[in-house]
């Protein structure tokens, strides 16, 4: 191409139009779908169905794609083509009945150039079962160990009610105390301790998680994950979210070289602890090595923090919206617990409205509506529809969780959702949390501080919209649905 002779220039050129042809033509040829594959919009070669997609309200285009192809459909963005699965029913046979088949996680390019096929969230096969049975087993002897999980709780119960106390029923943003105190019970769990709500180091760590999932719902992300080789060259957002979870990882790490220090394998404190004593194993599995471990803690760090926390900010925001049910609860929680002690797990038996307001705030806030994209991992058919190995497939849960044969008042806030003669009553098409040998690891640890946070802090609090403020329930996307910022007060009682 640095040749001074005038055929040399025009030779390339030439060759490398061709090229360029050559390449339109197969990647036409590649999009090309699969006998009776889901059905979708004709793909456009690179653009695909950006151009159908308005990313403002990207559930409008997609609404209008189910109600011409139904509950199953495929969409194509750039060098990707999803199957999206609406519905109770096709959301089950995907998660549950053919659970088996869809257990993998596809290599999404933002996702993966982060997380790579390591850790928890986005590893296969034999390395991912490992993990998480590993991770699951170690969840479950620090919740039942000496110290038990309850009993973290309710220390740091005690931390966050304190600090919302010297707001004394000021106008405040409770975001980043609700999401220490949640933070700090999967830490103590992983690290083996927590952090004090005015720590700016930690602080700092939790707003780089909320500026990564927010950043990871913008175009950005989808631009990248549309054409990843083109978006590497470009400056941009996008550049940031790698940027911070370096940061997180070097946080996690600097942790683990601690741990390292006093390394007393026989007196394990933490899971770090428990994975450092697995990889000294003579007969350790092959996947416990230092980079897993790593990912593993970086990915229960962040999942175990974000999820939890954003919920509990929506149920606050609920509360203080309906006042007649925040008093209900109340009146429950008066009635079961009183004021003298705190709430325990063996309460919630006993308060059949204040566990339905808390599922019922779960449904509606619905903060992972497409939860995680699944791969499959043989060919199989769904609802008669092929689907090959490999296919990326993402469960609609909003389809599930506002299904308006299911719910009496999908889109209003409803406690009797989830009651029948004022018992509890567990509904099945509640699936916030997904289902199936991939469904969420950390479910029964969510429900736990779900329902010890949200007890205490009814408890102490009445929570009410400042004066001449009207709240608004308006969301934030991200990786999660959250809301966007808000003030409230926090009245004693
Ligand atoms: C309200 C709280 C939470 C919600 C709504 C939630 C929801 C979800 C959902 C929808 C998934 C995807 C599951 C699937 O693909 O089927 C997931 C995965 C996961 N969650 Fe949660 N989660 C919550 C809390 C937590 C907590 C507290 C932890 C920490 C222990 C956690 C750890 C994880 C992990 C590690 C995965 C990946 C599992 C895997 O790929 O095998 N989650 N969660
Ligand atoms: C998911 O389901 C909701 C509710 O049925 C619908 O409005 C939305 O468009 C669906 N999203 C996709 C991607 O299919």
């Amino acid at each position: 191409m640095h040749t001074q002779d005038g055929r040399g220039i025009l030779t390339p050129i030439s060759i490398r139009l061709k090229k360029g042809l050559f390449l339109l033509i197969a990647d036409c040829m590649e999009r090309r779908r699969p006998k009776n594959f889901p059905p979708g919009p004709l793909p456009l070669p690179f653009l695909g169905h950006l151009l159908h997609v308005d990313f403002k309200q990207p559930h409008r285009t997609v609404e209008k794609l189910a109600g011409k192809y139904g509950n199953i459909f495929s969409l194509q963005l750039g060098n990707l083509t999803f199957v999206i699965v609406n519905g109770f029913q096709l959301v089950k046979e995907v998660l549950v009945h053919q659970g088996e088949y869809f257990l993998g996680r596809p290599q999404i390019p933002l996702m993966y150039e982060i997380f790579g096929p390591f850790g928890l969230v986005t590893s296969n096969g034999h390395s991912w079962k490992q993990q998480r049975r590993f991770a699951l087993s170690t969840l479950r002897n620090f919740g039942l160990g000496k110290r038990s999980l309850e009993e973290r709780i309710q220390e740091e119960s005690r931390y966050l009610t304190d600090a919302i106390e010297e707001e004394k029923g000021q106008p405040f943003d409770p975001h980043f105390k609700i999401n220490n105190a949640v933070s700090n019970i999967i830490c103590s769990i992983t690290f083996g301790d927590r952090f004090e709500y005015h720590d700016s180091h930690f602080q700092k760590l939790l707003r780089l998680i909320d500026e990564t999932l927010y950043l990871q719902g913008t175009i950005w992300s989808q631009l990248y994950d549309s054409f990843p080789t083109i978006m590497k060259w470009i400056p941009g957002p996008h550049h940031t979210i790698f940027k911070n979870w370096e940061k997180l990882k070097s946080f996690v790490k600097e942790m683990i070289a601690k741990h390292k220090e006093d390394w007393n394998p026989s007196e394990p404190r933490d899971f770090i602890d428990c994975y450092l004593k697995e990889i000294a194993k003579a007969d350790a599995d092959p996947s416990f090595y230092e980079e897993n471990l790593v990912f593993s803690t970086l990915d229960l760090f962040f999942a175990g923090t974000e999820t939890t926390s954003t919920t509990i900010r929506w149920a606050l925001l609920y509360m203080a919206l309906y006042p007649d049910i925040q008093e209900r609860v109340q009146a429950e929680i008066d009635a079961v617990i009183g004021q003298s002690r705190q709430p325990a797990m063996d309460d919630r038996d006993n308060m059949p409205y204040t566990n339905a307001v808390i599922h019922e705030v779960q449904r509606i806030s619905n903060i992972l509506p497409l939860s995680v994209p699944r791969m499959a991992t043989s060919d199989t058919t769904l609802a008669g529809f092929y689907v090959p190995k490999g296919t990326v497939l993402i469960p609609n849960l909003t389809s599930v969780l506002f299904d308006k044969n299911e719910w009496e008042t999908p889109h209003t806030f409803n406690p009797k959702h989830f009651l029948e003669d004022g018992q509890f009553k567990k509904k099945e098409t509640f699936l916030p949390f997904s289902a199936g040998k991939r469904g969420c690891l950390g479910e029964p640890l969510a429900r736990i501080e779900l329902f010890l946070f949200f007890t205490v802090l009814l408890q102490k609090f009445t929570f009410q919209a400042p004066k001449d403020v009207k709240l608004s329930l308006k969301f934030r996307t991200g990786l999660t649905l959250c809301p966007q910022p808000y003030k409230i007060c926090a009245l004693s009682r």
